[in-house]
């Protein structure tokens, strides 16, 4: 995992800070993408809905949810992250935008163990809200 994480974006400056927080949560957060985009495409009709399928991912992302927040050390902002100050600076807004995107993401679970894509889509549709409204606030351009 750790040669893993060294090598996934080497054409960024290498994080040579202690633990590497900039490093992890980056890997946490595309693993999270990565999950959630084909998830989406079914939720469009674009792919076809597979139960089991469907399932392992939501609960891939409702754990994926919890991670990266612990590598948000006070210690952390530092070049290449597009992380704003206020993550730094509010982190109460902070906290709770991480609930919510949790809470979320275990409503998507419930949701995708009914099977019923009536439930599905809006419950997907709110977990990509808390995506997108945390970057808002909280993540800047590069
Ligand atoms: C509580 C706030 C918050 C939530 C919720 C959140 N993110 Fe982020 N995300 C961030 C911040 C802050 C960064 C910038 C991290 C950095 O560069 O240090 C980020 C960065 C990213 C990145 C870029 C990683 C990189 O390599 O630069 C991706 C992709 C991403 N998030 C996907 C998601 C997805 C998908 C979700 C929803 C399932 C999500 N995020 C939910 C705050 C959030």
């Amino acid at each position: 995992m750790t040669a893993l994480l060294l090598t996934a974006c080497s054409n960024e400056p290498q994080d040579t800070h202690p633990n590497q927080p900039v490093t992890k949560r980056k890997a946490i957060f595309k693993q999270m993408l990565r999950t959630l985009e084909p998830m989406g495409m079914v939720a469009r009709g674009r792919e076809d809905y597979e139960r089991q399928a469907f399932l392992s991912g939501a609960k891939e992302l409702k754990q994926l949810a919890t991670e990266p927040w612990a590598h948000f050390t006070p210690d952390s902002n530092y070049p290449p992250t597009r992380a704003k100050p206020e993550v730094w600076q509010q982190p109460s807004e902070f906290t709770q935008a991480q609930h919510k995107l949790e809470g979320s993401t275990d409503q998507l679970v419930k949701a995708a163990e009914s099977g019923n894509m009536a439930l599905i889509r809006p419950a997907l549709n709110n977990v990509e809200e808390n995506c997108k409204s945390c970057h808002q606030q909280f993540r800047g351009k590069i």
